[in-house]
């Protein structure tokens, strides 16, 4: 008994495809496992790999929210799967790998990929002018309140949710989603990159970066780090409208 309820009996359905495997086709396979008391999707998973179907592909390292690596699908929702307990689910669980990353097999896909591609196209790094390495600026003690503030930005686990959930993101290949965006928005605030909002607008100023974003804030929903995208955002676009026109 947990909490004075029954435990369930549940059905995780898993879309379970690898595409290196000539002739494997898409298909929903059906796994059958008693609920336990304080049950993760990454237990369940975990309890159907041990005792039901050892060839079942997903990724975990961390367990506890931080590294990234177990988003995916739940119930057509992108989420983490450590940290989704089975009893604010049904008792019929979908999982599906994340969309728009590389399919590695079953729930495993490629964000690491993507992401690298993406902070390598916005250089997503502390920028120091080439010779002119200003220690005073580098060493300088940050501001308490920027410093929380590029901290807050900082806690993404790029783990790929908000581009998972964006219809922009599925629709254009080198849309850099709320993950990319919010990278500009915390590069933008570090006093120690000297890069001008000249600089950020040549990066994101374009339909594949802000001006591609049509709002509609999946990301901000599905962030499982509750990240602020919808305002990182909205502040970002009012920028570079307004760089645009100057420019
Ligand atoms: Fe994940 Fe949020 Fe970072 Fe997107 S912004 S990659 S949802 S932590
Ligand atoms: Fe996509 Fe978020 Fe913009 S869901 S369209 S990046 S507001
Ligand atoms: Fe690291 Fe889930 S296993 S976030």
């Amino acid at each position: 008994m947990a909490d004075g309820q029954a435990l369930r009996k549940l059905t995780i359905r898993i879309l379970r495809y690898n595409p290196r495997v000539p002739g494997d086709v898409p298909r929903l396979q059906d796994y059958e496992i008693e609920e336990a008391d304080g049950m993760t999707l990454f237990i369940a998973l975990n309890d159907i790999r041990d005792r039901l179907d050892g060839s079942i592909a997903f990724d975990f390292v961390c367990r506890a929210g931080i590294c990234g690596s177990c988003a995916m699908m739940i119930d057509g929702r992108p989420g983490l799967a450590c940290r989704t307990l089975t009893k604010n689910l049904g008792a019929v669980i979908t999982l599906a790998p994340l969309p728009v990353f590389e399919l590695v097999a079953d729930l495993s896909v490629d964000t690491g990929k993507w992401m690298r591609g993406m902070s390598e196209r916005l250089e997503a790094w502390v920028h120091v002018k080439q010779g002119e390495i200003d220690l005073k600026r580098i060493e300088d003690r940050m501001d308490p309140d920027l410093a929380e503030e590029i901290f807050e930005l900082d806690r993404c686990i790029e783990c790929g949710c908000c581009v998972a959930g964006c219809g922009t993101a599925r629709m254009r290949d080198d849309f850099v989603g709320a993950v990319g965006l919010n990278k500009i928005a915390r590069f933008r605030l570090d006093p120690r990159d000297t890069r001008t909002d000249e600089d950020f607008y040549e990066l994101v100023g374009d339909d594949d970066g802000v001006f591609g974003c049509m709002s509609l804030l999946a990301c901000h929903d599905v962030c499982p780090k509750q990240l602020p995208l919808q305002t990182q955002i909205a502040f970002l676009r009012r920028k570079m409208v307004k760089q645009g026109t100057l420019g």
